[in-house]
């Protein structure tokens, strides 16, 4: 993405993981709206590497704000000490303004959330609940052009949300006043279980898409065939078995408060994604 001249005065704002689900929107969001943006990432120049601390100097040179979406998760240990050192460059680096994506009932996010906290920076956090996108962009998107959602997952009610809300609340506190020092916890309008997401995505994509809970050990075995490191098979044990245990089954009310709107509901995501043809059959697209 494009990284706008900043004419040497302290005034960008700093996109982490811009180049993801929750960071592209941040990213063109604020470019929309005439902010000058850089987009911190591996691929990005200059490249941002949250194991190489070394790489963070360059990325914050005159930046005023900056969206913290952290990768692979604010859940996984350790990750505390990372963002304390990251809060401590951007203090002394003249950062103004700090917005932080978290999940919920995350132990170790929330342990973040209190390090930017105690920062005497103007700070908003984002707590979200699980992505819809996660099923369209991200580690779902395989199984339901397969048929089947696979997931060792008992079929517990979550309030998915749609990134571009999650986005609309991050430039919000980004660039406006009066979102300093709250906790905005967002989540979609309503409760859906995994069967009744695949039945929402079945109705879209308007061909049957099942929701399977399968044994722990046999959705392992897939990751790891696929070629996922050990964290990450760690990190999905994590959400699914500690996570979502029923403990976010609630809705919030962070995207109403931010924006004095509703979130967007699943029916109208799942009807985009499906007339996008994202979600059409494997074999459709052997072709
Ligand atoms: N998925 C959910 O349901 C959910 C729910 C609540 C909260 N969250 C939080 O959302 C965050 C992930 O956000 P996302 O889904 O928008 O991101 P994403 O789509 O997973 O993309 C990851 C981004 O981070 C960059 N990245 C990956 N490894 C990196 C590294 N070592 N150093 C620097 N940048 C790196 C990637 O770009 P490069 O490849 O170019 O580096 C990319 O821009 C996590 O902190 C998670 O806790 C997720």
């Amino acid at each position: 993405m494009h990284t706008q001249s900043s004419n040497n005065t302290q005034e960008i704002t700093l996109v982490l993981g811009g180049t993801g689900k929750t960071g592209s929107r941040v990213a063109q969001r604020l470019q929309a709206r005439g902010v000058s943006t850089r987009i911190g990432s591996r691929s990005a120049t200059p490249a941002f590497d949250w194991g190489l601390p070394d790489t963070w100097e360059a990325a914050l040179e005159n930046v005023s704000a900056v969206y913290i979406s952290y990768a692979p998760d604010l859940a996984i240990p350790g990750v505390t000490d990372t963002i304390r050192r990251f809060v401590d460059r951007a203090v002394a680096r003249g950062v103004k303004r700090l917005v932080l994506l978290s999940g919920r009932g995350e132990q170790e996010a929330q342990a973040c959330e209190q390090i930017v906290q105690s920062s005497d920076l103007e700070w908003t956090i984002v707590r979200a609940s699980w992505f819809m996108q996660n099923f369209s962009e991200g580690e779902f998107q395989g199984m339901i052009q397969a048929g089947v959602i696979t997931l060792p997952a008992a079929d517990i009610p979550e309030p998915f949300i749609d990134v571009d809300d999650i986005a609309d609340v991050a430039v919000a506190a980004l660039t406006e006043a009066g979102h300093t020092h709250e906790v905005y916890e967002v989540t979609g309008p309503r409760l859906l279980t995994f069967t009744e997401a695949a039945r929402e995505i079945s109705a879209a994509a308007g061909r049957e898409v099942r929701f399977m809970q399968i044994p722990k050990q046999d959705f392992n075995q897939a990751i790891a065939d696929s070629g996922a490191p050990d964290d990450l098979i760690w990190l999905m044990n994590y959400l699914f078995e500690t996570v979502l245990d029923g403990r976010n089954a609630h809705l919030a009310d962070g995207v109403q408060r931010a924006l004095g709107r509703e979130p967007r509901d699943f029916t109208l995501f799942a009807q985009q994604i499906a007339s996008e043809g994202r979600w059409t059959a494997a074999d459709e697209n052997v072709a």
